[in-house]
């Protein structure tokens, strides 16, 4: 449909682009009915065994299913499955995991994340089942999802009336890619995104706060946020965006957003006001809305190994990948040891003077199953023999005394000793396939590391699905 926008304000133009995508993502009676149904058929399922085996549990529906706040398509149902706070985290689990299983009757999952749950596959739909602990307040948790009930209550009650704005804003930062926690993201969760919408009581109303948004930015709705912002880790990594969990001043809700997706909400923000579009709530998998056949335009967006190897000659840097097994832990497992064993890696090739550009990290599924590699573009990837080694300053008599003893052939440089080795490895992939396993890496990206990896360079690169659409972005 093309509608005549050349003389609407920017304002008004913001509203018409808003009311079309609502149009888009917002679910339609029928399929709100549907999500309902279900719903109250697993919960009454849940509660009916739960009394049949004698268990005491109750069963309730959170997430965005239960506020009306999920866009549509996409619902996935978040069951809680509530036990006495006094049983232990064994019983829990036990009781849980069995109550659970005894109501899904197709496909699902045994899943561990730091918790225990089931993800069933009913029908068109996903659910989650999760035992929890009900505590009596968020702070005084058990187990680690023990608050989800306590934001269910928060969000459901205040949120209505505004579902169409957390959609917009769900929608908007799916499109950047930025929308989900999960450690493969570090974006916004849904809850996040409720309770800036509760904060700014719009979507625009957002966008134009965070296009001022600062490094740390700190947003308290029921102003009483005890959280400090305190190194979280030995890498002095603060938080990016403050946002204190109204029902447990303690905790941070935007811990998980990183850096990045934090600065790719302020950008976009900004670029939307400035020069509002519809194609800031289309996904690149839908820019060319009428293609045919689906399958066929994928295959389009996957890079393939001749576009890349005429990428990298038109750099003309050097790409290198460390290809192992994935270990068989969750994503949200994986990802930071991945992330840590790149900076790791990064740091051994830059003490050994190859020089990084650029690096990234993802997993794909290659015909011998899953693979996950690491990806370092580089500016400098071979080296002459030689190699200056740096000694102490002349003037620390001792330090030079023992340095002359060891080393003949000294000249000074700067006040200090300098002496020239021979450089062990003068090539970086020689490097990496030595040595990789002096690296930081986490644990269970070791033991696959351990049980074998292949480092190869630039035309070597295994181009399995996935690998294509990796490089795709990466150049983007
Ligand atoms: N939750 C949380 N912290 C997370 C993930 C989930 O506290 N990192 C809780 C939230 O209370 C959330 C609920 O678990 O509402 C369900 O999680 P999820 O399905 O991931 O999010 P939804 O809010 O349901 O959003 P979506 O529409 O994406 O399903
Ligand atoms: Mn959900």
């Amino acid at each position: 449909m093309q509608v005549q926008t050349d003389n609407l304000s920017p304002e008004e133009e913001i509203k018409r682009i808003c009311r079309e995508v609502v149009a888009r993502v917002r679910p339609d009676e029928a399929e709100r009915r549907e999500v309902k149904a279900l719903t109250e058929f697993v919960i009454a399922r849940l509660n009916e065994k739960a009394e049949e085996q004698g268990v005491e549990a109750r069963a309730i529906s959170v997430g965005s299913t239960a506020r009306n706040t999920w866009v549509s398509g996409e619902a996935d149902l978040d069951i809680f499955i509530l036990f006495p706070p006094d049983l232990s985290e064994e019983d829990l689990k036990e009781q849980g995991l069995a109550l659970a299983k005894s109501v899904v009757s197709g496909r699902y999952e045994e899943r561990y994340a730091s918790h225990p749950y089931i993800h069933a596959y009913l029908g068109a739909h996903e659910v989650d089942l999760v035992p929890c602990f009900a505590v009596k307040d968020a702070a005084s948790l058990k187990s680690a999802v023990d608050r989800t009930p306590f934001h269910n209550e928060y969000v459901a009650e205040r949120v209505r009336g505004l579902e169409e704005e957390v959609l917009l804003l769900k929608r908007f930062l799916k499109c950047r890619g930025i929308y989900g926690s999960e450690q493969r993201r570090k974006g916004f969760s849904g809850y996040l995104c409720e309770l800036l919408i509760l904060k700014y009581s719009s979507f625009v109303g957002l966008l134009k706060n965070a296009s001022r948004w600062r490094f740390g930015e700190r947003i308290e709705i029921e102003g009483r946020g005890k959280y400090k912002d305190r190194d979280r880790n030995k890498e002095k990594e603060k938080d990016a965006l403050v946002v204190i969990d109204p029902v447990d001043p303690n905790r941070n809700v935007a811990a998980v957003v990183s850096l990045d997706s934090f600065c790719r909400l302020i950008d976009a923000a900004r670029d939307f006001l400035a020069c509002p579009d519809a194609s800031f709530f289309s996904l690149p998998s839908e820019a060319p809305a009428k293609a045919k056949a689906k399958a066929k335009a994928k295959e389009e967006r996957e890079m393939s190994r001749a576009e890349f190897l005429k990428c990298v000659e038109e750099r003309g840097t050097e790409f290198v990948m460390v290809l192992f097994e994935a270990p068989a832990v969750v994503e949200d497992v994986l990802f930071p040891q991945l992330r840590k064993a790149e900076a790791s890696v990064a740091r051994l090739l830059q003490r050994e003077e190859f020089e990084v550009f650029r690096s990234d990290i993802s997993v794909a599924v290659s015909a011998a199953g899953e693979k996950a590699f690491l990806v370092f573009e580089l500016l400098v990837w071979q080296l002459p023999r030689v190699k200056k080694h740096l000694g102490p300053p002349v003037t620390s008599k001792h330090h030079a005394e023992q340095f002359k003893k060891k080393y003949i052939k000294l000249r000074i440089e700067n006040g200090r000793y300098v002496v020239e080795v021979p450089r062990k490895y003068t090539d970086a992939v020689e490097l990496l396939k030595n040595e990789l396993g002096s690296c930081g890496l986490g644990k269970d990206v070791r033991g696959a590391v351990e049980r074998g990896y292949e480092v190869l360079r630039n035309e070597e690169i295994k181009f399995f699905p996935g690998v294509g659409s990796f490089f795709k972005k990466y150049f983007g």
